[in-house]
């Protein structure tokens, strides 16, 4: 591997616009209220920024739907902001990264707007149509968001195909022309200063224009198209004509589907630098019932499968540098609420799980508020939920027999809504996000968990995560070798070790208190970072429930 790439060293924060500052009192986070923050982000240590979309969009998809790939969506700010914004963060030595949904536009857009003028018209290509062939639709795909992949034009006679939505055509990236204005898009957006870029399900670019139907009745159009075998080409291509290596442009895939092996099918030919996936979310899925919809339902971490998953990423990525790191992001529920116990150990369980999944070789990606232990939005009514199937599995769990509590549960607990929810930077009205304007999302203020108040405190969430992330900078942690100790199924137990420097990273994914003997380790004499309720005494290190702990044989 190349050694010289700046983002091997990146710790990330990732920046949901919409929902992190307002400065200009409309209820929705702007790009001058990241430009306000910036500092406080610098104190964290994190060095690089991702940021969701915040380019011209129809906002059916928050920002995924995009009109114009070119343009700041006005809802955000101006160029000027924009560019004020990149001056700043570059000012702090931030590299920054832009999100870029490049399989679909927004219906919207003007590409598809002339499309839908007629089969002769030269965009027409942009977007991938078949003829009706009498049935109802062209095959059995379903949309990422409900409903059938295919909508017919209003005036003809053919369907476009959309993976995700009807708002959200797919590109036909087997289309010359359109490879090239994407490549465009990406070069833009470079010479504005941008580092990197997150390509937004790259995996379903090559669509076999066969249309092979799902082996099911109706089955999901993203299972039966990911990973094409253009999309190499297409990757490769891109990269080359936007001088991604001379640049040394960061490009992370999202491949919410991928393992090991897939991960390095991408990065060993270096048609993407980093890949997200969703694979380390091991939930127990037999713990589901067949009676009610399935992604719908809440069920907690299969922790042995998780181990089994970290084990097959720390050991496959090692030599590549490592796996992304994360437990949030916008599309799933935040995951210390998830899979921990926010309710009776929160500050233990927030600390425990960055403690747990970051100190691993890999780069972290931090979501906003995460770091004041941030909980989910919680949703009482399944109306104010914007996934219109929330209302309809509410219905059957009703009808099932679950109570209105428990089906709200589930519902904030696997929809993506609740991470969405605005920065809790102080305990003043609208929790200091906005003056007086109602946030677009529900508000959550708390006292304890707000920038201001953990600021102020040394024990708090906040200083441990900086803490941490220093840590995280060392050389041990950074390129350390990784290697799962056996224990039981809660606990997870892993030592770091470069040369003769070892650090051993213990953590009780439990609510029990739990011991771990510590005989067969030496020399750890150094307790470096520890949660609250850490003891060791003699050679027994003692963890509370959902505690952590960092210890070093050396200092
Ligand atoms: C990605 C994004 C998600 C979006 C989808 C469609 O999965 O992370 O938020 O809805 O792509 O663009
Ligand atoms: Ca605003």
């Amino acid at each position: 591997m190349n050694s010289n790439h700046w983002w091997e060293d990146a710790i990330i924060y990732q920046i949901y616009p919409m929902s992190f500052k307002d400065t200009n009192n409309d209820g929705v986070g702007d790009i001058k209220g990241l430009t306000q923050k910036l500092d406080y982000i610098e104190s964290l240590g994190v060095n690089t920024l991702w940021v969701n979309p915040v380019t011209l969009s129809n906002h059916d998809d928050n920002g995924y739907d995009v009109i114009d790939y070119k343009k700041i969506d006005p809802l955000f700010g101006t160029e000027e902001d924009s560019e004020r914004f990149i001056k700043e963060a570059k000012k702090r030595n931030f590299r920054l990264i832009f999100d870029f949904p490049l399989n679909h536009t927004s219906d919207q857009h003007p590409w598809f707007k002339k499309a839908l003028k007629g089969k002769d018209e030269p965009y027409r290509d942009y977007y991938i149509w078949v003829d009706s062939n009498g049935d109802p639709y062209p095959n059995n795909w379903t949309a990422g968001f409900g409903g059938p992949a295919w909508t017919k034009e209003m005036n003809g006679d053919q369907y476009y195909l959309h993976l995700f939505k009807e708002e959200m055509p797919d590109l036909n990236w087997d289309h010359a022309p359109l490879r090239q204005e994407m490549a465009d898009v990406v070069t833009y957006w470079a010479e504005k200063g941008i580092d990197g870029v997150r390509l937004d399900a790259f995996i379903y670019l090559d669509i076999d224009k066969d249309f092979p139907e799902h082996p099911e009745d109706f089955g999901s159009a993203q299972e039966v198209t990911s990973y094409g075998e253009k999309l190499k080409k297409y990757l490769s291509e891109m990269n080359q004509r936007t001088g991604k290596e001379e640049k040394d442009l960061l490009m992370i895939g999202e491949a919410t589907s991928a393992g090991a092996e897939k991960i390095l099918w991408y990065t060993d030919d270096n048609m993407v630098d980093k890949v997200i996936t969703l694979q380390h979310f091991t939930d127990k899925a037999d713990d589901k019932l067949d009676d009610l919809p399935k992604e719908k339902q809440h069920v907690p971490l299969d922790l042995n499968e998780f181990k089994r998953m970290q084990t097959e990423f720390q050991e496959n990525l090692h030599d590549s540098g490592g796996p992304i790191l994360f437990w949030n992001n916008h599309d799933r529920p935040r995951a210390p609420q998830k899979y921990g116990d926010m309710q009776n150990h929160r500050d233990n369980t927030a600390k425990m799980m960055a403690t747990l999944l970051y100190l691993q070789h890999g780069i972290p990606i931090i979501y906003y508020g995460e770091e004041i232990g941030m909980n989910n939005v919680w949703f009482d009514d399944p109306g104010n939920i914007s996934d219109k199937r929330a209302r309809s599995f509410y219905n059957a769990a009703r009808e099932y027999g679950w109570d209105h509590q428990t089906a709200m549960k589930h519902l904030n607990l696997t929809e993506r809504d609740p991470s969405r929810g605005i920065m809790q930077w102080s305990n003043e009205k609208w929790a200091g996000f906005s003056e007086d304007a109602a946030p677009w999302i529900k508000a959550t203020v708390e006292s304890k968990y707000n920038v201001e108040e953990q600021e102020k405190d040394s024990s708090s969430i906040l200083n441990y995560y900086r803490r941490l992330i220093d840590l995280k900078k060392s050389d041990l942690f950074r390129k350390g070798k990784w290697e799962l100790i056996d224990t039981k199924e809660t606990l997870y137990v892993y030592k770091r070790q470069l040369d003769n420097r070892i650090g051993l990273v213990c953590c009780n994914f439990s609510a029990e208190p739990e011991e771990i003997d510590l005989g067969s380790f030496k020399d750890l004499d150094t307790l470096e970072l520890a949660t609250e309720g850490i003891k060791v005494k003699e050679k027994t290190l003692q963890l509370p429930p959902f505690g952590a702990c960092v210890l070093l044989n050396e200092k």
